[in-house]
């Protein structure tokens, strides 16, 4: 199993650091346009292998894709993050460039690789792949919501003061401070509804708190967040190389599902070998459905500013 990694910065640096640690690449190649970076960053990771007993090679590479020939998964993170106080959707004009360039050298090389989109604003991202690519639509996957998910799971925790994985609860809609939808309704602590637990005025709290948890982090940060984004595409990146069959909220090309269609956002997915296997379409009541469709109409806004 050969995994890419494109941009070898924060984001994809930590995805790396988290697929070798989980053991079940043969192969990760990290790729970055600033001469020796992925080499170094690979340089790096590989000498943790003997203290973390993992046996992944990592390798890297100056913008040579032919070292990339024959992935299976390619992720991609290459692009620039956000600054306190911008929103994703402000990194359209440079990213969408190096996405679309990225996404094609990759394909050039592995004409069967199955595609993780990270770059932001990552839903148009995932979009314009599907528009200036002939990849299967199954191929290409845009990460968010498996990200936004775990930061609604770590606010519900705290809230009822219950460990994470007692805890289940889904984001869904666009990757964005306003397009995110946490489906608070649908949320439990061991199969049982959180609102038992909390009141609505908090369950609103936590909700708001999700939405804006890239935001606060890149406010404290002084850039945007990589820990747990590099960890939410290693989940993405494991369930398809071991065909889990697992279900995540993933950017999707939508054609009819949930009333939408010729857009890419957050529904939940099942992943597997094949990548998307299947599009999960939940019974959101009309609130949600509301919800939902405000945030598609925000995404199809941005990427009406592509160039296509
Ligand atoms: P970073 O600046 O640390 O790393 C980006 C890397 O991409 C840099 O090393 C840069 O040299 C490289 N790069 C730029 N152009 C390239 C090209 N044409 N080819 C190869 N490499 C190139 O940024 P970070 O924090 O890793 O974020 C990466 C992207 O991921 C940003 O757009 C950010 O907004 C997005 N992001 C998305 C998340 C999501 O949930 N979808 C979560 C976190 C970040």
């Amino acid at each position: 199993m050969k995994v890419t990694i494109v941009g070898a910065g924060a984001v994809g640096a930590s995805c790396a650091e988290y697929i070798a640690i989980k053991n079940f690449a043969s192969e990760v190649v990290l790729v970055d346009i600033k001469e020796d970076y992925a080499e170094g960053k690979a340089m790096d990771l590989m000498q943790t292998s003997s203290l973390l007993g993992f046996d992944t090679r990592i390798t890297g590479s100056t913008n040579d894709y032919s070292k990339t020939a024959n992935s299976d998964i390619a992720v991609i993170t290459s692009g620039i993050p956000r600054k306190p106080g911008m929103t994703r959707e402000e990194l359209i004009g440079i990213n969408a460039d190096i996405v679309k360039s990225v996404s094609a050298s990759l394909i050039e090389h592995s004409p069967n690789v199955t595609l993780i989109v990270v770059s932001n604003p990552m839903d148009t991202m995932t979009y314009l792949v599907h528009k200036t690519t002939d990849l299967p639509k199954n191929k290409i996957i845009g990460m968010g919501g498996a990200l936004d998910s775990a930061r609604f799971k770590y606010r519900l925790s705290e809230a009822l003061d219950a460990p994470q994985s007692d805890i289940d609860g889904m984001v869904i809609g666009g990757h964005s401070d306003t397009g995110m939808v946490p489906l608070t309704r649908l949320a439990t602590r061991n199969s049982v509804p959180v609102s038992k637990f909390i009141s609505k005025e908090r369950i609103d709290e936590v909700s708001e708190a999700t939405k804006v948890g890239g935001a606060t982090l890149t406010k404290m940060l002084g850039t945007s967040a990589w820990y747990a984004p590099g960890a939410a595409v290693s989940s993405l990146v494991q369930a398809i190389a071991c065909d889990q069959k697992k279900m995540f909220p993933c950017s999707a090309l939508l054609e009819g599902e949930y009333g939408l269609s010729d857009l890419c956002i957050g529904v939940p997915v099942i992943l597997g070998k094949n990548g998307i296997e299947k599009i999960v379409e939940l019974e959101l009541d009309d609130a949600e459905k509301s919800k939902l469709k405000e945030s598609a109409e925000g995404v199809s806004k941005v990427n009406d500013l592509l160039d296509l």
